[in-house]
This record gives C-alpha cells, sequence and structure tokens, in this order.
C-alpha cells in the first residue's frame, strides 16, 4: 500500500485524503505533505525483516530529515537514532532517545533470570543502543558530548581515534567503539553518494586495521571496541553489494575477535534504494536486504545493526507546489512553480530523477506537452524535473515533487530568500496536522538583530 495515489476522480490522494482539499486550507507557498501511517509501515516491514535476529537494531539516519515530530515518531515505533554531528545528538536526546539503553547482555537470548521467552525478546528487539555517532570530521567537542551521553562512536580515522580518547578522559566515561571500515565494494550508484570506496574520505582501509586494534589496545580505560561498521553508499538496488560487504566484515570481525576483542555489533550501515521512477520495476525490499545478511550475522551471533535513511522516510512525502505560469523559449517548454532548489536541491546536485504530477484531474482537451519543470530561482541548474510529459496546467494547479521526504527538507536553504517551507502530515485518521512551521522572512531578520 502506498500513501500518495490517483484516484479513479483524477484526484491525487494522501491516504483518504484530497491533496487539493489540503492546499485550499494551509498556507499559499510550498510545504511537504507526509503520510504518518506511510511512516509507520516502512518501519514495519524492516521490523518485520529484522525478526529471529535478535538485539538488532535500526538506527535511523537523522541526516535524511530531521523533523523532531517525525523523530518522536520513530522512536515510539522502536527505532534507534544515527548521528552526524554533536546537533543530530542534541535533536535525538530531545526527541527521548536514550543513548545507555543496551541490550540486556553479550549473549543474545539469555539474560540474569535464564532464557527469555519469545515475546520478551521481541520487547527488547527494538529498544536497544539508541544512538550511534559516525562522520569522518567529528569534532571534539561533539565528541565529548557523545561521551558524556553514553553514544556509541564510529572511528573513523587515526586523528579521530585521538580525539574520542580525549573526548573519554573530559568526560570521565569509557566510549565503546566501532571501526567504520570501508570495504572497497562499488556500491554503483552517483558518485557524490558512494562512500565505500577505497578511495573515499570515509572510514579506515583493512591494511590500516592493526593499528586500530592496538591502539584500542593501549586505551583500555577510554575506548571498548564493541563491532565493526560500514556503509557503502547510498540508493543502492542491488542487495548482492550488501552481502559483498557482509562476507568482508564478518571476516573483520573474526580476525578482530581472534586477537580477544568480545565485539558484538555488526553494522552494515544504511542506502537501501526506492523506485524514485514509480516504474513498477522491482526493487530490493527491507526483507531482501536483511535475508541476504542473515545467515553471516546468525553464524557469527552478532547483533545487526542497519542504518536506513531513504528507504524508512523518502516515500511517505511530497513537496507541494503551485504552477505560478509557463512558458516557451526556443525548443523548450516550461512550467514555473513557486517551489525551487531551494526547497529541494536533489535533482539540480545529482540529477536525480523525482516523480511530478499534478494533484488535480487534467480538462479532457489538454494539451500534453514536454516540460522542464522550473523554479523562481535565479540560476539554470533551478530545476525539479527535466523533459517531464505533462498536460499543460493552468495557473494555481498544484503540482507534486514524490518521494520527497529524504535529503529534501534536510538539505533545503533559504537561497534568494526563499525561506524553508512548512511541513504537515496526515495522521491515521485523515486529520492534516501542521508539523513544522514554515521560515519566515522575519526569522532571516532576527539574525542581525543586536549588531
Ligand atoms: N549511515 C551513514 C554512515 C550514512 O552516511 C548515510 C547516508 C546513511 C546511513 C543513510 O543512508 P540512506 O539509507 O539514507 O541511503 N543527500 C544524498 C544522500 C546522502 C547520503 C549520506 N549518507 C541524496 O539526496 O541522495
Amino acid at each position: 500500500q502506498h500513501c500518495f495515489t490517483k484516484s479513479p476522480d483524477g484526484f491525487l490522494y494522501c491516504e483518504d485524503t484530497k491533496v487539493q482539499d489540503i492546499m485550499e486550507k494551509v498556507e499559499k507557498r510550498p510545504f511537504y505533505l507526509y503520510s504518518k501511517p506511510q511512516i509507520t509501515r516502512n518501519v514495519e516491514a524492516y521490523k518485520e525483516a529484522l525478526e529471529g535476529l535478535n538485539n538488532s537494531i535500526i538506527g535511523y539516519a537523522i541526516k535524511a530529515n530531521n523533523n523532531l515530530k517525525i523523530l518522536q515518531h520513530l522512536r515510539k515505533l522502536g527505532c534507534g537514532a544515527v548521528l552526524v554531528s554533536g546537533n543530530e545528538l542534541k535533536l535525538a536526546l530531545h526527541a527521548g532517545f536514550d543513548p545507555t539503553k543496551r541490550p540486556p547482555s553479550s549473549s543474545h537470548s539469555v539474560c540474569s533470570s535464564g532464557l527469555l521467552a519469545g515475546s520478551e525478546i521481541k520487547a527488547r528487539l527494538w529498544t536497544i543502543l539508541e544512538c550511534i555517532f559516525n562522520g569522518n570530521g567529528k569534532i571534539l567537542e561533539d565528541l565529548i558530548l557523545a561521551a558524556q551521553e553514553g553514544v556509541f562512536v564510529n572511528v573513523d580515522s587515526e586523528f579521530d581515534l585521538e580525539n574520542i580518547v580525549t573526548a573519554a578522559k573530559v568526560a570521565g566515561r569509557k566510549v565503546n567503539v566501532l571501526l567504520r571500515i570501508n570495504p572497497d565494494v562499488d556500491p554503483q550508484v552517483h558518485p557524490y553518494v558512494a562512500t565505500g570506496n577505497k578511495n573515499s574520505k570515509f572510514g579506515i582501509r583493512n591494511e590500516k586495521l592493526q593499528w586500530f586494534l592496538d591502539a584500542v589496545k593501549a586505551h583500555p580505560n577510554e575506548l571498548k571496541l564493541v563491532g565493526a561498521h560500514c556503509h557503502l553508499g547510498s540508493t543502492i538496488t542491488k542487495v548482492d553489494i550488501f552481502r559483498d560487504a557482509a562476507v568482508l566484515m564478518v571476516n573483520y570481525i573474526d580476525e578482530i575477535r581472534a586477537q580477544g576483542f568480545e565485539v558484538d555489533y555488526l553494522n552494515i550501515g544504511g542506502g537501501l534504494g526506492i523506485d524514485y521512477y514509480h516504474s513498477g520495476a522491482v526493487l530490493p525490499t527491507p526483507r531482501d536486504l536483511i535475508d541476504t545478511v542473515r545467515e553471516l550475522v546468525l553464524s557469527r551471533n552478532l547483533n545487526l545493526v542497519i542504518e536506513p535513511g531513504r528507504s524508512l522516510i523518502a516515500n511517505t512525502c511530497c513537496l507541494v507546489n503551485r504552477v505560478t505560469g509557463v512558458k516557451t523559449n526556443g525548443t523548450k517548454n516550461f512550467i514555473v512553480i513557486d517551489g525551487s532548489m531551494a526547497e529541494l536541491i536533489r535533482p539540480s546536485l545529482y540529477d536525480a530523477y523525482q516523480h511530478i504530477e499534478l494533484v488535480s484531474p487534467t480538462p479532457p482537451d489538454a494539451e500534453v506537452s514536454t516540460f522542464d519543470v522550473v523554479g523562481p530561482v535565479c540560476e539554470s541548474a533551478d530545476f525539479l524535473g527535466k523533459e517531464r510529459e505533462l498536460p499543460t496546467p493552468a495557473k494555481g494547479t498544484g503540482l507534486v515533487v514524490h518521494d520527497a521526504g529524504a535529503y529534501c527538507m534536510s538539505m533545503a536553504s533559504t537561497y534568494n530568500l526563499k525561506m524553508r517551507p512548512p511541513e504537515y502530515w496526515v495522521e491515521e485518521d485523515g486529520s492534516v496536522t501542521r508539523i513544522r512551521h514554515g521560515e519566515t522572512f522575519e526569522d532571516h531578520i532576527r539574525f542581525f538583530e543586536g549588531l
């Protein structure tokens, strides 16, 4: 079941609510519209896929979408949080995540009272290890906060390890660390979102593994090695890629364990792609992803951590725009909308395709043409879609850019003083709630007050 559907009457619906009706009720500016039930369904799909893998963790990658209401909802559903900055950690704390939660013990199905009953195991599955701090340039101040809060930290480089040691000393707390290993597996995606190739800026290469193990051994009061992490890239559409990486990773874990480290966590990162083209192509599901690594994880008795962002949140949302007008220059037809690369930069930045459609039925005599869908921002990179077959829309017609839940609002800017848009969601009962205020001109002026 998908949340945005065209009904036979030709109107676009979000769950059972007509998008056109929502447009009439909310502010007259571009806005992000989410389906809360779709967020729940996406998490459920991961939870079902992870059944049978005790102590596994869905670490939602906050960078994909940092709306506080969404984060709170994901926490209630049992997700953990994957962070890349001190502010993301502060936001996670604000949303109620508790970084000090841990699995019952390093053994998987036993606790002090003996074997856990099946239902107890299930109850514990989703509520452990709430925060993991990632990143190739974590600053000391943020690491100190992470150490104080008991967050798991991924070690990315020699200098990062030094900083984590310093942070542990300042906080007076041992830090649980995972080694982020760069496995050199090609994710077959746009180079800007590939992260696990050997020449990428992320992680440590295997030839340096021993150095890191020795460094951890040299700091028994500051560091506890608990696992290994990798993240290959984003928009990955073949699960074999995850499997290839997992095979390498469990071999590294064997090596690490052979040196006496008790490591329990295998973190295979995020990266699962979605069907941006709405082509009906069969893409791998969370279950396909988990099934491809399941036996490896079980064979080593590991706690599996995954870090989905896009596949949890992208398809739950549209950017809703209004048509300002239609024009033709040379051989090009343009639909000019009020939204732009300021609200949604993925097409401009990665040449990404996001599906576009009108929210209302087309009159039977409407002419269908090939349009570039562009915004009002003063540069030619400002497009939301290129060469789309669309009926010529009247001024004021609603036009949505689909799959805008991940890396859209969180990458929005105020370029041309467009100001970041408000966000709404459709609730389970069909009501529409604002979940973030739109930024205003006054917000901008506030930065200069008293200067
Ligand atoms: N874990 C780590 C360490 C990451 O770097 C990322 C994303 C994720 C998890 C989540 O990956 P996902 O499941 O969302 O693919 N702005 C780009 C995507 C950048 C991804 C950055 N890292 C875009 O709009 O396509």
